[in-house]
């Protein structure tokens, strides 16, 4: 028998990815495309869900020829994605009736408000886990219903179908309409202890149930592909924090990661109970693999910290690669007194403030561009603090090490400032695909390629670590610095 394989495609904000695994959890080969990124109106963001699906296709078949792989050589095919981000399709001709509306898009604030009413922000966190914010799907699915033509009366006749990426993949791979758990905990429709719809949410917002996709597990075999992967089993689904989570096999109660991609996105383990959060964190979903117990976790979702280096880059044009920024940020050796608070889509853990908006503050004749760098650099950093502090307060859990993955944690300053900032330990496994490798795992695991979770654990191997060594006085002085910036980012949208 041929040496089989495991691919997961990562839909992401940006790009779509394709890598192929080993048994070893090694990387064989990979595919990727980035797709548009359409900007309408100031905050509002959306993607062409067709271009996403050819791009997925794209990189699929990269990934196989890159490999030299045949697509009868992969043991299953597993998904992860962008979450939230919203994508409504005809049932019949499988057209989307309207670009996706990604999650970054702030167009549902005015909508979230009036559903906040008079009880406030945290009117269904009991139920989802979620405070009432543009992040999530149900309040975009909701809209789009309000806004595009007709389209509530075909929801009802169940002539279209709502899903995030994660569905919208499957659905074109196999046919079914299904969503996993990890996704399904971020539309506010989901009730976190029955994991099934939530009646009191749908009909509160105003959301026909026949428009909504199965929830399932995140690894099961939903079914045979069809086309060019005819037949490989694509047997899992994770929203791509939950996925980086499994990846960097957080199995435990108290284990945490943390993601620095776009946005940074930390996860702590909280095990077979859902923990609630009184800190400005999410209760979500970790995975739920087969019929064992679902794994919860309380989230940490940062908004914009590898964007803010992207926008230093393309809107600023202060350096002409995000990698420059460690060597902008190197010229100096200190911040020289500025903080940048990047509240572009407002602000979101722990503050959950869509009314935010960023500042550069601090500023003297003396500030220069090695500076600003610094500072941007260190605004990803103190948001964590942020939310480590909000996780300790929420779990009781002290924080001893953070397992880091995502495309800045090349970024060796960022990583030592993370560390000191924390004061804490930070490691980056050998494979920093944390994202895909998750997803190949729980697919893995659904077919029966590795035993068990203990078998991934063994494939876990340190590649870096950072102590800290920052003074505890400074670090007290720039955290108290930190929050006064923060404080001039609130109220600025009326
Ligand atoms: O919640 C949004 C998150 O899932 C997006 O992650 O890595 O695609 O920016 P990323």
């Amino acid at each position: 028998m041929t040496t089989q394989y495991i691919a997961a495609i990562d839909q992401g904000t940006t790009s779509s990815r394709c890598i192929v695994f080993d048994h070893d959890g090694r990387i064989v080969s990979v595919g990727q495309r980035e797709h548009r990124q359409i900007f309408p109106q100031p905050g509002w963001v959306e993607h062409d869900a067709t271009e996403i699906w050819d791009n997925v296709q794209i990189v699929v078949r990269e990934a196989l020829e890159a490999g030299g792989l045949a697509p009868s050589q992969l043991a299953a095919v597993g998904i992860t994605n962008q979450r939230e981000t919203t994508v409504v399709w005809d049932r019949e001709t499988g057209e989307p009736v309207h670009n996706a509306i990604v999650w970054q898009d702030t167009r549902t604030d005015a909508l979230t408000r009036e559903l906040a009413g008079g009880i406030g922000q945290e009117r269904f966190r009991e139920r989802c886990g979620l405070p009432l914010a543009t992040y999530f799907a149900g309040p975009k699915l909701r809209w789009l219903l309000d806004e595009v033509d007709g389209l509530r009366e075909r929801a009802e006749r169940g002539e279209v179908l709502f899903g995030t990426m994660d569905t919208w993949i499957i659905w074109k791979l196999t046919g079914r309409h299904v969503t996993d758990v990890t996704n399904a905990s971020r539309t506010m429709l989901m009730n976190l202890h029955t994991l099934d719809w939530d009646t009191e949410i749908l009909d509160a917002m105003r959301i026909p149930a026949q428009v909504l996709p199965e929830i399932t597990s995140s690894a099961e075999v939903y079914g045979p592909a069809r086309g060019f992967l005819e037949g490989v089993p694509v047997a899992s689904a994770l929203g791509d924090q939950h996925a980086a989570l499994f990846g960097q096999t957080c199995f435990s109660p108290g284990e945490v990661k943390g993601t620095y991609g776009t946005g940074t996105f930390m996860v702590l383990n909280t095990g077979t109970e859902p923990v609630m959060s009184s800190n400005g964190l999410l209760t979500t979903l970790g995975y739920k693999i087969g019929d064992a117990p679902a794994v919860y976790a309380l989230e940490g979702s940062i908004a914009v910290t590898g964007s803010l280096v992207q926008w230093v880059r393309d809107n600023l044009g202060l350096i002409s690669s995000a990698a420059e920024i460690e060597t902008l940020a190197r010229t100096v050796d200190d911040n020289g007194g500025c903080y940048v608070v990047p509240a572009f889509s407002g602000l979101f853990a722990p503050h959950w403030r869509s009314d935010a908006r960023g500042v550069i503050t601090g500023l003297t004749g003396y500030v220069n561009k090695g500076h600003i760098a610094r500072a941007v650099l260190e605004a990803s950093a103190w948001q964590t603090r942020e939310v480590v502090d909000a996780m300790r307060s929420d779990s009781g859990v002290e924080l001893t090490s953070l397992r880091v993955d995502g495309g800045m944690t090349a970024d060796n300053l960022l990583m030592q400032i993370l560390a000191d900032v924390l004061d804490v330990e930070v490691v980056r496994p050998m494979v920093a695909e944390t994202t895909c490798l998750g997803a190949a795992y729980a697919a893995g695991l659904a077919v029966g390629y590795w035993p068990d979770m203990e078998s991934l654990r063994a494939n876990w191997h340190k590649a870096a670590e950072w102590t800290p060594k920052m003074d505890d006085q400074v670090r007290e002085r720039e955290y108290r610095n930190w929050g006064k910036a923060v404080e001039r980012t609130l109220g600025w949208v009326e």
